[in-house]
């Protein structure tokens, strides 16, 4: 069975600690594992704009032996011309997997309808799996481990960065919570999602708008723009609703003494983050872009030795 990546729960909690656990491995030893020897070619595709995932798809594909090409929006027949269908058709005869950074959950789903190579979503406005998968790496890194820990999102509630922590937390039991105004909820398929899943991993998910009780003695706190990209056009009124939801030093201040600052970047500082913060001792934003290469190779050698 081909196994693909659109959103965080398409991997099992034990697949996802697995995962983390070979990231930190390959961490460790880069080179050691060419599941792409070959080279085998994978297909990287940018609706959006992107440094980190560019680059950290584009060097592990090379560390893993293989040939990473990269598709900027506009670049191929994908969309006006060519059907979502009749593109995986061909790619899946070409290249050993398909990552796209997309608008719509539901083009990604349609890639892997029909592909016979693992689709891993890079970002949709809906989630952003492969950025939890580093995030929780992270976390694991400077807390020893996940289960039990309590992570505030501070920000946008309807966000990619929200949702993904909504699930992806949950799975590795983590308590999460959201701290977002009212008119700025997760989708209801996260939460709904996120709370079944708690049930069985004893982790547990919460939104609310009080901001304080949220962060609240965490061990993590996260935020990330108050406009995602495709947003731009509400920058002013955003910018107006998210009001009180920055984190500052005050609001770490409330959170537990030795808590981690993250934030998937690019960063706005002065909006969701003061400056304080993001470049202050807890936060750990660099080591967090940089497992955006291992955790990502991890997912790519368990998506495609699970599918052979
Ligand atoms: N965090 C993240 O996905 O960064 P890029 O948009 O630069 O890829
Ligand atoms: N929520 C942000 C994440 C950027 C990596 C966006 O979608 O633009």
């Amino acid at each position: 069975m081909i196994r693909h990546f659109r959103r965080d729960d398409d991997i099992t909690p034990a697949e996802q600690q697995q995962i983390i656990d070979l990231a930190i491995a390959m961490k460790a030893d880069p080179y050691a594992h060419k599941p792409l020897a070959g080279p085998k070619s994978i297909a990287l595709i940018f609706d959006k704009t992107s440094t980190r995932t560019r680059v950290s798809f584009s060097v592990g594909v090379a560390d893993l032996g293989g040939n990473p090409l990269i598709f900027q929006a506009g670049d191929s027949q994908l969309g006006a011309k060519e059907s979502i269908a009749d593109t995986a058709r061909v790619l899946d005869r070409l290249v050993a997997a398909i990552v796209w950074r997309t608008f719509a959950q539901s083009n990604i789903d349609e890639m892997a309808q029909h592909s016979r190579v693992p689709v891993i979503n890079s970002l949709s406005d809906a989630f952003h799996p492969c950025q939890l998968l580093a995030d929780l790496q992270t976390i694991q890194e400077h807390k020893g481990s996940l289960a039990g820990k309590t992570v505030a999102f501070v920000g946008d509630g309807s966000s990619n960065m929200a949702n993904s922590y909504l699930i992806a937390g949950v799975m590795a039991g983590m308590a999460v919570r959201i701290a977002t105004p009212v008119s700025y909820q997760p989708l209801a398929d996260a939460l709904t999602t996120a709370t079944r899943i708690a049930s069985e991993t004893g982790g547990s998910a919460q939104v609310t708008a009080d901001v304080a009780e949220a962060v609240s003695g965490a061990d993590v706190v996260v935020t990330d723009t108050w406009i995602s990209m495709g947003q731009e056009a509400d920058k002013e009124r955003r910018v107006a609703d998210f009001a009180g939801y920055s984190v500052t030093d005050q609001l770490m201040s409330l959170a537990s003494s030795d808590a981690i600052f993250l934030h998937c970047l690019p960063a706005y500082r002065g909006y969701e983050v003061d400056a304080g913060v993001i470049d202050g001792p807890q936060s750990a934003i660099w080591d967090e872009a940089e497992n955006r290469l291992h955790a990502q190779k991890a997912l790519m050698h368990f998506l495609l030795t699970a599918s052979e």
